[in-house]
């Protein structure tokens, strides 16, 4: 499977950095083509010319090596190559990629990379749990770059265990397999386009205030991502969140209903539309041009018009995708009121959650969904909200055929 892959290995500056040396070995003895640079502070823990040794290949570490640059130079490196592995990625090296920091090699061949990425993370259990050290992760798997570990076990440091070990060569090489069997296979929803709405609509009372919706965005940005993940291009037309953008996904921003009806139909045609933005169902009759006064007398009257009804509309026009999913957010009586949903609006499919507030699933990861649809209700178990996505994209490739 890795025959003829080129692989570029990027060495980090930690006590782990000696595993590594293994991988490399056992990359190469199953085909690959593997180039490496060192950090400049990995060439403390491994040398050059041992991994030179081993990869067979020329090994690179300074940014300003007037040859190297002449000859293959670092935007070249990290181009020419199918694979990026960072291992061990340290706190330090995660923290420069984070935040985009290319001062030398290796991290600027990283952000000049236009290859995928897979980092394994290895440093003492209480830099891996710090923080700074979480934000970094979460960033760069919002970057969409992949991990291996951290695995867990003892620490270099005497008496110290916990999460943070560099992953075992073997696991390292069996997710570096993992990753072209995924890239080979052929994408369920290649050549499909997704429409999917996220997020809440604010509706504005005055310029300072407004009505909304609670939608933290999480499930429906993981609906996006898995669609791109499988392959689909992807249109997400999201009110306001304060969660990043998903990975390969082209993102509409709006505010009000009206601006997301707007834009899902100036997105069409799609193949799939997924309706999971908490849309208010109403909004204030008059808008305010300037800010309402408090006065003697109590609040002002508030009146309210009816917004349209996105997937309502979409389910029942000419230009209808193949499949229409909606979402049905309840507080009782799920299952019936998701029913309805299903026929009034015109779906394929109603996921109906409970967002009772004891159900912790308004801005939690996870969720607990029925799917709804023509042939019965199927009850999923809790799931993080990324594997809700993954299971409602498979569900709706297999029944697209
Ligand atoms: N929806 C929409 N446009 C609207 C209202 C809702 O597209 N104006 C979509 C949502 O994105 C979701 C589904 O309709 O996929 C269900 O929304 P929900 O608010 O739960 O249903 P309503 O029809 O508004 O019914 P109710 O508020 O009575 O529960």
């Amino acid at each position: 499977m890795l025959a003829g892959k080129r692989i570029l290995i990027i060495i980090g500056g930690g006590i782990a950095a000696y595993k590594v040396l293994d991988v490399i070995r056992r990359l190469k003895e199953r085909g690959a083509e593997v180039r490496a640079i060192l950090t400049r502070s990995a060439k403390e823990f491994v040398t050059p010319m041992t991994v030179g040794a081993l990869s067979g290949e020329k090994v690179f570490s300074e940014l300003f090596d007037p040859t190297e640059e002449q000859d293959i130079g670092h935007i070249v490196l990290s181009r020419d190559t199918d694979l990026i592995l960072v291992a061990p990625a340290t706190a330090n090296l995660m923290a420069r990629m984070a935040n985009g920091i290319a001062d030398e090699l290796a991290t600027a061949s990283l952000l000049a990379a236009a290859a995928p990425i897979i980092i394994c993370p290895a440093m003492n259990q209480r830099m891996w749990a710090h923080p700074a050290t979480q934000r970094n992760a979460a960033r760069l798997a919002a970057d969409g770059i992949r991990f291996i570990g951290p695995a867990e076990g003892r620490m270099a440091e005497r008496g110290e265990a916990g999460v943070g070990r560099l992953s075992e060569p073997m696991e390292i090489v069996a997710g570096v397999e993992a990753f072209f069997a995924e890239a080979e296979q052929p994408k369920a929803l290649a050549g499909r386009h997704v429409l999917v709405t996220s997020g809440p609509t604010i509706e504005p009372i005055d310029p300072v205030r407004f009505i909304t919706n609670r939608s933290s965005g999480k499930q429906g940005h993981a609906v996006a991502a898995a669609a791109a993940r499988a392959g689909a291009r992807v249109t997400l037309v999201s009110g306001p969140v304060s969660i990043p953008d998903p990975p390969g996904v082209s993102v509409v921003r709006v505010e009000t209903a009206r601006e997301m009806f707007e834009a899902v139909f100036a997105a069409l045609p799609a193949d799939i539309a997924v309706m999971a933005a908490a849309v208010s169902d109403w909004r204030p009759s008059e808008v305010a041009g300037e800010k309402i006064k408090k006065v003697a007398g109590g609040p002002p009257p508030l009146s309210f018009i009816e917004n349209p009804d996105i997937l309502a509309t979409l389910g029942h026009t000419a230009q209808r995708p193949a499949i229409v999913v909606g979402f049905a957010a309840e507080t009782t009586n799920v299952e019936a009121n998701a029913a309805r949903k299903l026929a009034a609006k015109g779906a394929d499919y109603i996921v109906a959650n409970d967002v009772s507030p004891q159900g912790g699933v308004f801005g939690g990861d996870r969720n607990s969904v029925r799917i709804l649809s023509a042939s019965g209700v199927e009850v999923w178990p809790t799931l993080a909200k990324d594997e809700v996505a993954d299971r409602l994209i498979g569900m709706i490739a297999e029944r697209l055929g």
